[in-house]
C-alpha cells in the first residue's frame, strides 16, 4: 500500500483516521523511550537525516511552545529549518497567502507548520498548492500543519495533549474521562477535542465554564454525535458539588487577546470561576492529573503556581511530549516511518459522491391530461412555468415567506410574473409554494442551486398545461461552486473581507447543518448565501 502518511497535510484533527492516531502514539511511545534509554541506534530509525530537507515555520500568531517544540523537533531530523520573519514579509504589503506560500514551496521547502488568526487557511493552502506544484513541475506538494488557527483547530496539540493522557492511562484506550476547564470559547485546543478524544473508546467530557466562556453548540454538539456523555458546570465550585469527578483536568486560559470589551470588563469574575484554589484540595480524586496547553498568565493563572511541586503537574511532561509528537509527525510525513501501517486511511470527502439529491419522479401512468390543479389557489392555472412547492413545510408563515423571498433572489427569478403563496395542510402545517409563468429553461446546475436553497421541496416544470417533469430535491451533501456563497465567520480564510478571493465550500453534517470546509462553523441552509439588500 505504499507510505500512507507520505506528504499529508494535518489541517484539522480528523486529517487523519482514529487507527492512524493510535499508530501515530504507538511510535511517539517508542521514540521517547528510546531518547529515555538514549538509544541512538533507534532514534536514528525516525530522522529525516537530510540537510535539504526543506521545514518552514510560519508563525503569523505569537507561539512560544509550539514554534520552538517544532523547530527542535526538525533539528533532531537533521533538516533544513527557516522561519518566515512575518514582520518583515511581503504579507504585509499585500500579498495573498496563496502567492506568500507557493513561492517558498518553491525554493524546497516541503513542510510548512503554519500558525495564523485565520481558520481554515492550512485547509485552502494544501489545495492550492497542488495546482502550483503541477503548473511549476515541482519534485514535491508541500504538506502543511496547521499549528493553530484562530479559534478553528490545534491538531498537533490535540495529539500531544492525547498522548500524555495516554500515557497517565498506561497507554489504554478503553475510556477517558476528562474536565475541561477555562476559556472554552475562544480556546482551539479544547474545540480539537470535540473529535480527537474519539481514539478513546468510552468518553466522558464535563465541561467547566461561565456562560461567557462557553463551549460552542457546534463543538458540544458534534461531541455528543461522536457519543461522548457531555456534561456542563458553569464552575469548578459547581463541578465539584456534583459528586462524580474527572480524574483528568485540563485547564485553558481566559484568551484575553481574542476576547470583546464587554467580556473584558467580567474578567476577575470570569477567571474566578475556571481558577482552581487550595481549598479544592481534599475534593479531588486520588490520582488526579492536571494539564494545560500552556502558557499561563504570570500574575492570574489558571492552575496557581504553589501546585508545580505536587503530583498533580502532568502540564510540564505535557509540553515536553510536544516535542516527540512534533518529531514523529515530521517523521511520518517526511516519509520516513509509517510504511508498515495496514489500517484504515482517512480520505475526506470519501462519503460524499455519489449521492442523488435532486431525484426525478417517474410521471409516467399518470393521465395525460393531468392539470395542474394543485397550483391554482389563489392564481390562474398555469400553463407553462415552474412551480415550486413544499418550502419549509412546518415552519411558520413568516419565515417561510422570508424564505421565499430568498429562494427567489437566489434562483434570480424575483423579476419574473407570478407569486408566492403559503397554505395549511390537513395536518395543520404551513408551506409555501412559489409559481412562475413564463419560459424557463433550466440547467443541470440550477437544478443544484434549486437543491441548495430549497432542499425537501417539489420542482414542477409546466408545459401548455401539463406537469412535464417533476423533481425532488434533498440536502445536497456538499455545497460549492456557486460564486454567492459566503460563510459568516469574518475569520474564515474564504470570508471576502479576507480578499484571498476563496471560493466558500460547505459541507452537510450529519444533523442537517452546513459546516464551512474552512473553518468548520455550522450553518443552516439558508445562512450561507451572501446577504441580499
Ligand atoms: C495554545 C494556543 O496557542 O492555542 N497554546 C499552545 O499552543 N501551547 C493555548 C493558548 O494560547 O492559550
Amino acid at each position: 500500500m505504499g507510505n500512507v502518511f507520505y506528504g499529508r497535510s494535518l489541517t484539522v484533527i480528523e486529517d487523519f483516521s482514529i487507527e492512524e492516531r493510535r499508530y501515530f502514539f504507538k511510535k511517539v511511545h517508542e521514540l521517547k523511550s528510546a531518547v529515555l534509554a538514549g538509544d541512538e541506534k533507534t532514534l536514528d530509525r525516525f530522522r529525516i537525516n537530510d540537510p535539504d530537507f526543506g521545514i518552514y515555520e510560519v508563525f503569523l500568531e505569537d507561539s512560544t511552545r509550539t514554534k520552538e517544540s517544532f523547530r527542535n523537533a526538525a533539528k533532531f531530523h537533521h533538516a533544513k529549518v527557516s522561519e518566515l520573519l512575518c514582520s518583515s514579509s511581503s504579507i504585509n504589503k499585500g500579498e495573498s497567502y496563496a502567492d506568500t506560500f507557493n513561492m517558498l514551496s518553491g525554493y524546497s521547502n516541503t513542510i510548512f507548520i503554519v500558525r495564523s488568526k485565520v481558520e481554515g487557511l492550512c485547509r485552502y493552502l494544501d489545495e492550492e498548492s497542488r495546482a502550483y506544484t503541477q503548473r511549476n513541475g515541482l519534485p514535491v506538494k508541500p504538506a502543511f500543519i496547521n499549528a493553530g488557527d484562530g479559534k478553528h483547530e490545534h491538531p498537533t496539540q490535540e495529539l500531544l495533549d492525547e498522548y500524555t493522557f495516554l500515557e497517565d492511562n498506561n497507554m489504554d484506550f478503553s475510556s477517558l474521562h476528562v474536565a475541561l476547564v477555562g476559556d472554552l470559547y475562544h480556546g482551539r485546543t479544547v474545540h480539537s477535542k470535540a473529535d480527537g478524544l474519539k481514539v478513546f473508546d468510552n468518553v466522558r467530557v464535563d465541561l467547566i465554564a461561565p456562560p461567557e466562556l462557553s463551549m460552542p453548540d457546534s463543538y458540544v454538539e458534534k461531541m455528543k454525535e461522536n457519543g461522548f456523555t457531555v456534561r456542563s458546570f458553569s464552575s469548578i465550585e459547581e463541578y465539584l458539588s456534583s459528586g462524580d469527578i474527572a480524574d483528568k483536568w485540563y485547564f485553558t486560559r481566559p484568551q484575553l487577546e481574542r476576547m470583546g470589551e464587554r467580556i473584558l470588563q467580567k474578567q476577575a469574575e470570569l477567571r474566578a470561576s475556571i481558577t482552581f484554589r487550595q481549598e479544592f484540595m481534599p475534593r479531588l480524586k486520588e490520582g488526579t492529573k492536571f494539564y494545560h496547553p500552556l502558557p499561563r498568565h504570570k500574575e492570574h493563572p489558571t492552575i496557581p503556581t504553589f501546585l508545580d511541586n505536587t503530583p498533580l503537574n502532568a502540564w510540564e511532561r505535557q509540553a515536553i511530549n510536544g516535542m516527540y509528537c512534533r518529531i514523529i509527525l515530521l517523521s511520518l510525513i517526511a516519509g520516513r516511518i509509517g510504511e508498515d501501517y495496514d489500517g484504515p486511511v482517512r480520505k475526506p470527502d470519501e462519503s460524499l459522491t455519489g449521492e442523488e439529491y435532486i431525484v426525478e419522479v417517474d410521471l409516467t401512468g399518470r393521465k395525460a391530461d393531468e392539470k395542474v390543479k394543485n397550483y391554482s389557489e389563489g392564481v390562474h392555472p398555469i400553463d407553462n412555468g415552474i412551480v415550486i412547492d413544499h418550502i419549509c413545510k412546518g415552519e411558520n408563515p413568516s419565515q417561510i415567506r422570508a424564505h421565499m423571498r430568498l429562494i427567489s433572489s437566489v434562483l434570480g427569478i424575483d423579476e419574473g410574473r407570478g407569486g408566492e403563496w403559503i397554505s395549511r395542510g390537513a395536518d395543520g402545517n404551513y408551506k409555501g409554494i412559489i409559481f412562475r409563468p413564463g419560459d424557463y429553461e433550466l440547467s443541470r446546475k440550477d437544478l443544484k442551486r434549486l437543491a441548495a436553497i430549497a432542499p425537501h421541496c417539489t420542482l414542477n416544470i409546466i408545459k401548455n398545461g401539463k406537469v412535464m417533469a417533476k423533481f425532488r430535491t434533498h440536502m445536497p451533501p456538499r455545497i460549492y461552486n456557486f460564486d454567492d456563497l459566503c460563510c459568516t465567520n469574518e475569520a474564515c480564510i474564504s470570508h471576502p473581507s479576507q480578499g484571498e478571493s476563496v471560493p466558500s465550500m460547505f459541507i452537510r453534517t450529519s444533523d442537517g447543518h452546513y459546516a464551512c470546509a474552512y473553518c468548520g462553523k455550522f450553518h443552516s441552509y439558508k445562512e450561507i448565501w451572501k446577504s441580499r439588500g
